[in-house]
């Protein structure tokens, strides 16, 4: 097959994982007969330097064209002056909202060779196999903002709509696993949450009799989260809630540097039945954000960007054998216990480079065989 992959490095850790997941994607490409092209535009703290600009129209226009989007990390503390009113968050916004990518989904599945990193008993943790369903274009984050000289505001607001989309994301998503979905809200204190559990409820009881849907507040879905992780299929959340508890579901796998995201929108996601037969653009990145404190040293753990480029052949291409291939192989590297400083026991692991490298050297062992196919 033919593709166009839009890659946005972004700032920090961002330009050195997105080149190992673009390596990985090539030697996929060769292997299987596909022709991926890929397109480097800037993005962040990096298209601010270039044109002002946290997303430049140019690189929104190549995203728009593109089968798929894979994309680093932005930000920095070269961009990080609370005065400043361009800032490079307010790009990766900003191309989440255009392409209408208003799902983020965000695998939690540790690997049995990687549990010495996480601090949490290793019994807890096998077995644990969930997905973070995030809602990604509202909320808090893109409600109105206001500052005057002695307080600021944040607007958070939802639709009905912008929650029936997302909830129906999720209970989908878990009539393939174990039909479980767990909605986490603040109800007792938020309205945007009280109108969020409603239309759960609702969604789930009138569309999917089939699925188990419970609500769960979010500060004790932080405790449970860490305590008793198994229990958990599919969750669903709002914008900013989902960050948090992403970054928090980040231990159970050891590392920030493990876990991947796919966030997708749907035809006609914006609302507009002029929309409605737009081609649908995924955006893939890892959940981590650009590491400044080790950016530029060459030891970014890339397992969690080259994971995203996995997903990226599933969702975006339909090329699920892929897929699997390119996971596989990570889960080969982890196996042969090719950790990252942020995974090795001692601190001493090895570089980007080493690690996909690994990678690459798995691919081979893992889909020599199918080079031979028809
Ligand atoms: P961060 O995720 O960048 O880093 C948190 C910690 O995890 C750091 O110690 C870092 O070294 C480590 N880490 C992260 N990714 C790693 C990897 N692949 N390998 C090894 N270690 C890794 O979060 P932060 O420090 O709070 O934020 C830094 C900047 O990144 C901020 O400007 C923030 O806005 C931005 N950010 C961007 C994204 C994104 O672009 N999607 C996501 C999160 C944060
Ligand atoms: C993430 C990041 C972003 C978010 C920031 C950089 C805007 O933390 O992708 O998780 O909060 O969505
Ligand atoms: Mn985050």
């Amino acid at each position: 097959m033919h593709a166009e992959i839009v890659v946005l490095p972004g700032d920090g850790i961002g330009p050195e994982v997105t080149a190992a997941a673009v390596e990985v994607l090539r030697a996929v490409g060769r292997r299987y007969g596909h022709e991926f092209r890929f397109v480097e535009k800037p993005i962040g703290g990096a298209a601010i330097d270039a044109t002002g600009e946290p997303l430049p129209a140019d690189t929104l226009a190549a995203a728009q064209r593109a089968d798929a989007v894979l994309l680093g990390a932005v930000g920095g503390p070269k961009w990080s002056d609370p005065k400043a009113t361009v800032r490079p968050e307010q790009g990766l916004l900003a191309i989440r909202k255009a392409l209408g990518l208003y799902a983020n989904l965000r695998p939690v599945k540790p690997h049995a060779a990687a549990l010495g990193a996480s601090p949490i008993k290793p019994h807890l943790l096998t077995g644990v196999d969930l997905i973070v369903v995030r809602e990604l274009t509202g909320g808090i984050y893109f409600g109105q903002k206001q500052r005057t000289a002695d307080s600021a505001s944040d607007l958070c607001e939802y639709s009905v709509a912008e929650i029936e989309r997302v909830v129906r994301r999720a209970c989908t998503l878990a009539r393939g696993l174990r039909g479980r979905v767990t909605s986490v809200d603040k109800a007792n204190v938020l309205e945007t949450s009280r109108l969020w559990r409603e239309v759960a409820t609702r969604v789930a009881r009138d569309e999917f009799p089939d699925i188990t849907l419970e609500h769960q507040l979010v500060d004790s879905m932080a405790m449970h989260l860490l305590a008793k992780p198994r229990e958990y299929d599919v969750i669903v959340t709002e914008n900013m809630f989902g960050d948090i508890l992403t970054d928090e579901a980040s231990m159970l796998a050891g590392s920030l540097g493990l876990l991947p995201s796919a966030s997708l929108g749907s035809s006609g996601a914006h609302g507009n039945a002029k929309d409605s037969h737009q081609k649908v653009i995924g955006l893939y990145e890892p959940i981590h954000g650009s590491a400044p404190d080790i950016a530029g040293r060459g030891i970014a753990n890339p397992y969690a960007t080259i994971l995203s480029a996995a997903m990226l052949l599933r969702h975006s291409l339909g090329l699920e054998d892929e897929a699997k291939c390119v996971e596989k192989a990570v889960s080969g590297a982890l196996d042969a216990g090719i950790f990252t400083a942020d995974l090795a026991p001692d601190g001493h692991g090895v570089g980007t480079r080493a690690a996909t490298a690994a990678v690459l050297e798995q691919l081979q062992a893992e889909c020599g065989v199918v080079e031979m196919r028809d």
